[in-house]
């Protein structure tokens, strides 16, 4: 019997719903498989691969994103799954190579949750598109969202495994293949060593996830299995996890070796020399306006770096392009790497002008007044400006 991953999305939630209500779900092959119904609501930048995001006053309606609401980025088709066949290893450097499937891994190990907020290194890249035409998905604000992931602690498994004291570094490769002109890989990446570490009783460093909002992880999101890396960009929870390697070395996977680095002119030698990216800048964006009679009451998010202990300290709000700025109140929802909602009330005087936002974190971190550039087009973090006249329709 197979169950599909739309019947999934409509079943009751549970606070952590078994798994193998979820076991028999295959996904299918991304040619064959529509969107599921449970995103229909996305808008799709590009549809194959899947890469959607949500409207953005939809975005800032609930602190814990709706499943349905998050966004999808897949760099490939989604790999066909054959959930009671699908097993993750651990190997490298480590005493005891592992295999599991995920009944034996959710059985084995202690389960863990965490609420973190995971967004895109390409959220906001139309804003550099604006200015110069590159490649890549045209991100609007959307591609990012504020989840309860559950699963268990990579600390646990690697913990099993017994690490080698010289590995400094945790390997993950999905099952997905991405194809790139005549090349064909695998999605993977990698995370330090002590970002594993970086954990307390409620805080996991890195989480090998099952479940998404207390549902199995839908098949855009990674089923059977993925990583969840608390305050790290999207790139590195790789979904459809299939491989952990303990090195000495980073991944030489083309996602990490390659790309989601910062790079200017993408020589060979800038490429190799340049650290890939991990935490975020801080971040923000005005998701919705309510107009009630010249009085405009905006509201968004803003994006902590995933630096542990800190956090968004303030967001300004400005009704005249930058000359003025207003302090916007605080939602009173939080979490150590998670976004933090905002809003402001705003007497707008002239309509041809921009609103801005920016955010500054509890170490200083502010948000610079133009973007910097760069070849990829990442982690844009200028002022968010929305034209007034947007607002006061
Ligand atoms: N994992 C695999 N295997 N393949 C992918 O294409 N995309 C990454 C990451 N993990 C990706 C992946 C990127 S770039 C992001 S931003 C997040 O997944 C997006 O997760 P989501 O689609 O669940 O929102």
């Amino acid at each position: 019997m197979s169950r599909s991953v739309s019947a999934l999305a409509g079943t009751a939630a549970a606070s952590f719903l078994p798994w193998s209500v979820a076991s028999r779900t295959v996904a299918a092959a991304w040619d064959e498989a529509p969107v599921d119904p449970a995103k229909a609501d996305l808008i799709y930048r590009t549809r194959a691969p899947r890469n959607g995001e949500p409207r953005l006053k939809e975005l800032v309606k609930d602190w814990i994103t709706p499943t349905p609401q998050f966004y999808i980025r897949s760099h490939g088709a989604n790999p066909t799954v054959v959930a009671d066949q699908f097993k993750v290893s651990i190997a490298g450097m480590v005493d005891k190579p592992m295999t599991f499937s995920i009944p034996e891994l959710l059985e084995r190990f202690p389960k863990s949750s965490v609420t973190c907020t995971v967004s895109c290194a390409g959220i906001r890249r139309y804003e550099f598109i604006k200015i110069k035409q590159m490649k890549g998905v045209p991100w609007q604000e959307g591609p990012i969202g504020n989840a309860v992931w559950s699963g268990v602690r990579l600390s646990d498994v690697l913990t099993a495994a017994g690490v080698s004291s010289d590995a400094k570094h945790v390997w993950f490769e999905g099952a997905d293949t991405v194809v790139d002109g005549n090349a064909a890989f695998p999605f993977g990446g990698s995370v330090p060593m002590s970002k594993t570490r970086e954990e307390d009783e409620k805080l996991p460093g890195v989480l090998l996830a099952t479940h998404m909002n207390g549902q199995p992880l839908l098949a855009d999101h990674g089923f059977p299995l993925r990583t969840i890396v608390p305050g790290y960009i999207g790139a590195r929870s790789v979904k459809w996890l299939q491989k952990i390697v303990v090195s000495d070395k980073p991944s030489p996977n083309h996602f990490i070796a390659d790309v989601y680095k910062m790079v200017y002119s993408g020589t060979p030698v800038e490429i190799d020399e340049t650290a890939p990216i991990y935490r975020y800048p801080v971040n923000a964006a005005l998701c919705s306006a309510d107009n009630k009679d010249g009085k405009v009451t905006v509201k968004g998010y803003a994006l902590p770096t995933g630096q542990k202990g800190c956090s968004i300290s303030k967001v300004e709000v400005s009704p005249d392009g930058g000359k003025s700025w207003v302090n916007a109140a605080m939602g009173e929802q939080t979490g150590e790497f998670c976004w933090q909602f905002w809003s402001a009330t705003l007497t707008i005087m002239n309509p041809e002008t921009e609103v801005c936002v920016r955010a500054t974190d509890s170490l200083g971190n502010t948000m610079p007044e133009s973007g910097p550039w760069n070849l990829k087009g990442y982690l844009y973090n200028a002022w968010h400006r929305v034209p007034a006249k947007q607002l006061l329709n």
